[in-house]
């Protein structure tokens, strides 16, 4: 990682002044309160423009001492400067998207090398970001990162976390979505940010892998800051599957192989959601006071669906005859037991380990709001959101393959 701090902008607007009364009714929501979703240096910096050459820097730099209460719901959305970082990964790109058509003012963070495996190249980014404020620096580096957002001269009004280990290991999770995360926190609030949206996971719920726990001290993290800085809120949304997730086994059936699940098929069940469904839900954070100071499951239309089902729609809209295979969940308790023992001698083993936990969890957890008395997930507490089904989705990659659609290191997460 270059710890060179690049800035790429097109419109981003400096706030000139902070005003008060920002989000009148904040102090009425309850701090972490589980809800439906409402329907209810770096040394140097270069500038450069990918569209109108009308970059906008502060008129004058930001005063740290500012009062902190400010309006940014008040300003036209124009004005409203939004940082995403984990801009480049798959949600976060609809995100970006979803905000710049909104016509927020997005300032988008990344790697100079992004994407799975870093493939992609700074123009490959910057295009794939259109109509973004590309700032190249290094979220995992909080002095690097208040440098680049030093260096932009604006104010934050609000910070969008897309982030997200792409490994899903047990140091690189709590590097990236606790570590990282707590950076863009940190580094947003000492520029102005008043509202952080996190995108998060439903699955944390009922925390049993690290990616999970780290997540969850991040949550907590986030909730407790705005508990002491009543001017500061957060939007914490936790969604099921993507659609990515499940289109694994299309291209297999559509070849005629079978659809492979565990047990009889019916261990899990969720609701998966599109990437623009759940970017336009994200992007609703921003603004909607209804969705201040919440934790947010949200799942995409219709009715949870079970694997057996999804494999049922797939050979149904394959014109194929059904083929499943059915594996007892006990092979992977074997295999993780395995990996368990291993680990102890081999240390370096621990991500195998935690890859077979991973595997396991999603076998047989439910990607649905989880009832921790009860200890069962539900289909109807589970809010839906959007209009894209997973049985289009299915159609779509059956006609164009998976492109685009890469899970990178990890396939589950
Ligand atoms: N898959 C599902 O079904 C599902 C369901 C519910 C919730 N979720 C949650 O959704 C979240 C986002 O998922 P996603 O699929 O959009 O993730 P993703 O595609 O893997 O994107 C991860 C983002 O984090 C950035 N990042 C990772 N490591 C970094 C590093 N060392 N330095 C700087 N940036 C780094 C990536 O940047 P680069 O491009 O530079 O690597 C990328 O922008 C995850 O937290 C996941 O748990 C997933």
């Amino acid at each position: 990682m270059s710890t060179t701090s690049l800035f790429y902008t097109t419109t981003l607007n400096p706030s000139s002044t902070f005003k008060t009364n920002l989000l009148s009714s904040h102090h009425h929501f309850n701090k972490l309160q589980l809800t439906h979703a409402p329907f209810s240096f770096p040394l140097k910096t270069h500038f450069h423009s990918t569209k109108r050459l009308s970059l906008a820097a502060a008129a004058s730099p930001i005063s740290l001492d500012t009062p902190t209460k400010s309006s940014f719901r008040d300003k036209p959305i124009k004005d409203i400067n939004v940082l995403v970082v984990g801009s480049t990964g798959y949600i976060g790109n609809f995100v970006v998207k979803e905000l710049v058509n909104r016509g927020f003012n997005v300032i988008a963070v990344c790697r100079e090398q992004s994407g799975i495996r870093g493939k992609n190249s700074k123009d490959v980014t910057l295009s794939k970001l259109n109509g973004a404020n590309v700032c190249f620096s290094d979220v995992t580096n909080l002095d690097v990162l208040e440098k680049s957002l030093e260096n932009l001269g604006v104010e934050i009004d609000v910070v969008v976390s897309c982030l997200a280990s792409r490994t899903g290991g047990v140091k690189d999770s709590w590097k990236i979505d606790y570590d990282a995360t707590k950076n863009s926190l940190l580094a947003g609030k000492k520029f102005g940010a008043k509202h952080f949206v996190l995108l998060s996971a439903i699955c944390v719920q009922k925390p049993l892998l690290e990616f999970q726990r780290a997540k969850l001290k991040f949550e907590g993290e986030l909730v407790e800051e705005s508990e002491k800085d009543e001017s500061f809120s957060y939007s914490i949304v936790r969604p099921t599957a993507f659609f990515k997730s499940l289109g694994g086994q299309v291209e297999l059936v559509k070849d005629g192989k079978p659809y492979v699940m565990f047990g009889d098929g019916k261990l899990c069940a969720c609701k998966p959601i599109s990437e623009p469904d759940l970017a336009s839900f994200i992007a609703d954070c921003v603004l909607k006071p209804d969705m201040v100071n919440k934790v947010l499951p949200i799942g995409g239309p219709g009715k949870a669906l079970t694997p057996l089902e999804q494999g049922e729609m797939l050979f149904k809209l394959a014109g194929k005859k059904p083929f499943f295979i059915k594996v007892p969940i006990e092979i992977m308790d074997f295999a993780i037991g395995v990996l368990d023992s291993l680990v102890k001698i081999f240390p370096s083993w621990e991500d195998a380990a935690e890859f077979g936990k991973i595997g396991r969890y999603y076998a047989a957890e439910s990607m649905l709001v989880y009832d921790p008395e009860t200890k069962e997930y539900s289909d109807e507490d589970t809010p839906s959101y959007g209009k894209d089904t997973l049985e289009d989705f299915f159609k779509r990659v059956l006609e164009e393959g998976m492109a685009g659609q890469e899970l990178g290191e990890q396939t589950f997460i």
